[in-house]
């Protein structure tokens, strides 16, 4: 039998550090006032492995297995049916896998899982929809907007964890859906629903069903900005597949982000747009960036980036102008803040630009978050354009990383980014020097290869 033991800890909401007493700033992610203070029972699991979630020792002692004997079954995967999430989760669904979907309230979780749901019970598998959030009527009316769905789709409204794994055990579903997990509670532990140690519970209990039973549990995770609620962050270490959506809520694109995943690659990207049917996949994701983009217009630029496997094309915006303060102001949405600073301090020194009396404000319009080097390039020439006032060609992308002496660096996969920029019909392309020969094979666009910052000004300015 587990012992317990009452005590109270204090947990960051941010990042789930522990902590016996109460800090103003977390030494975990160095977030300020997130430490709340919660009861805990702390439960040890008497040699109880919670994945196998078999029990006591035998008399025997446990025996491991032999890893060279131990079967992998083909038919691992169980296809989403949507193509932009089948390829996050690196070819669809793990059974037996536990997979986080993070993301602000309102930005389409449910909507997404719903969509999941319809496509797999109507592909023969039998899916259990759990939902803390929503009434019965309140999802009907969402799946009705959808489409229709089979008799293998069940609804369960329920926050109580030890009714949900009774009803996992009882109905034996393929998949399991929980809308959120901030909003499930277990009697064991002591804390609210939402709080740092109910929401690892609630984990916990998800991933032993998840391994013991072999069904594919999905879970949903509010990003909280404040407030008492424990965000996304405390479980990911608990989860085999970490998805965040990203976007801004107001415009209609989506952009579903893997962060951790034990079965495929974590860089791949997934973009939809939220219609009135629900989310619809964005095949062409690069004709999407750059719709809308301003004609004849200083400080925008092409840069092309790779997101995972695919080549992805972006407008960078860049507005500079002179600033009525003693401290000019710098801001940075979709890139890094630092970044941009440092690029901006090397164009200062590398090519005698005075920027220090200019505010600065850098954009990658879309609502996408670019951490890329290769996206270096595009920023310098976007700030330059808007500081000469001189808009360049429409046709031109440009991509390639910057260095401290404002050299070009080499960036991988040059071919495809090109490649991508022809079949959008750029005719223009700057790209590292180094990469230059490879890019000009087999394709008709210009290719203007730059070996530093320089180099880049006198050919376009
Ligand atoms: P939702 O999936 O409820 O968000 P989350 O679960 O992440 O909190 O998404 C809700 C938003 O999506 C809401 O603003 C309405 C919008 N929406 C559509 O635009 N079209 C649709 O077909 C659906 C179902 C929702
Ligand atoms: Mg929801």
């Amino acid at each position: 039998m587990a012992k317990s033991r009452e005590s109270t800890v204090f947990f960051c909401q941010e990042c789930g550090y522990e902590s016996a007493k109460w800090m103003g700033q977390c030494p975990g992610c160095k977030d300020w006032n997130t430490f709340v203070e919660e009861p805990v029972k702390k439960v040890t699991y008497g040699g109880r492995n919670p994945v196998q979630g078999t029990g006591r020792a035998r008399a025997a002692g446990p025996v491991p297995s032999v890893l060279s004997q131990i079967q992998v079954r083909g038919e691992d995967r169980i296809s989403t049916g949507i193509g932009e999430l089948d390829r996050v989760l690196g070819g669809g669904i793990v059974q037996g896998s536990l997979t986080l979907v993070g993301g602000d309230p309102g930005i389409g979780k449910s909507t997404l899982l719903l969509q999941v749901c319809r496509h797999l019970s109507g592909a023969g598998h039998r899916v259990l929809y759990i939902s803390g959030e929503e009434s019965l009527t309140q999802i009907k009316m969402r799946a009705d907007r959808i489409g229709a769905f089979t008799d293998n789709m069940l609804l369960l409204c329920e926050t109580d964890l030890d009714v949900i794994e009774e009803a996992i055990r009882g109905q034996k579903p393929e998949a399991v859906v929980i809308d959120s997990i901030q909003t499930m509670y277990s009697e064991n532990v002591s804390a609210a629903p939402g709080s740092v140690s109910q929401v690892r519970e609630s984990t916990g209990v998800f991933l032993r069903l998840a391994k013991g039973l072999g069904v594919s549990v999905m879970l949903v995770g509010h990003v909280t900005k404040e407030g008492t609620v424990a965000g996304p962050r405390v479980l990911e270490h608990m989860v085999d597949t970490v998805l965040y959506f990203e976007g801004d809520r107001h415009a209609s694109y989506r952009i579903l982000r893997g962060v951790k995943n034990r079965f495929g690659s974590t860089d791949e990207i997934g973009v939809f747009e939220m219609r009135d049917r629900g989310l619809t996949e964005v095949r062409n994701a690069s004709e999407y960036m750059l719709e809308g983009r301003p004609d004849n217009a200083s400080g925008s630029v092409a840069a092309c980036t790779m997101e995972g496997t695919r080549p992805l094309l972006v407008e960078i915006q860049a507005l500079v102008c002179h600033s009525n303060f003693g401290i000019p102001r710098r801001q940075a949405t979709g890139t890094d803040f630092n970044r941009v600073n440092l690029l901006m301090a090397v164009l200062e020194k590398r090519s005698g630009i005075q920027l220090g009396s200019c505010d600065a404000y850098v954009n990658i319009t879309g609502g996408i978050k670019i951490q890329e080097p290769a996206v270096d390039l595009g920023i310098v020439l976007a700030v330059l354009s808007s500081f000469h006032n001189q808009a360049l060609s429409r046709t031109l992308a440009a991509f390639g990383e910057v260095g401290l002496s404002g050299e070009v660096r080499a960036v991988s996969q040059a071919r495809q980014r090109v490649a991508e920029a022809e079949k959008l019909g750029f005719q223009t392309c700057v790209v590292p020097f180094v990469c230059a020969a490879d890019c000009q094979k087999n394709s008709g666009i210009e290719i203007i290869g730059v070996k530093s910052v320089q180099e880049a000004i006198q050919a376009l300015f």
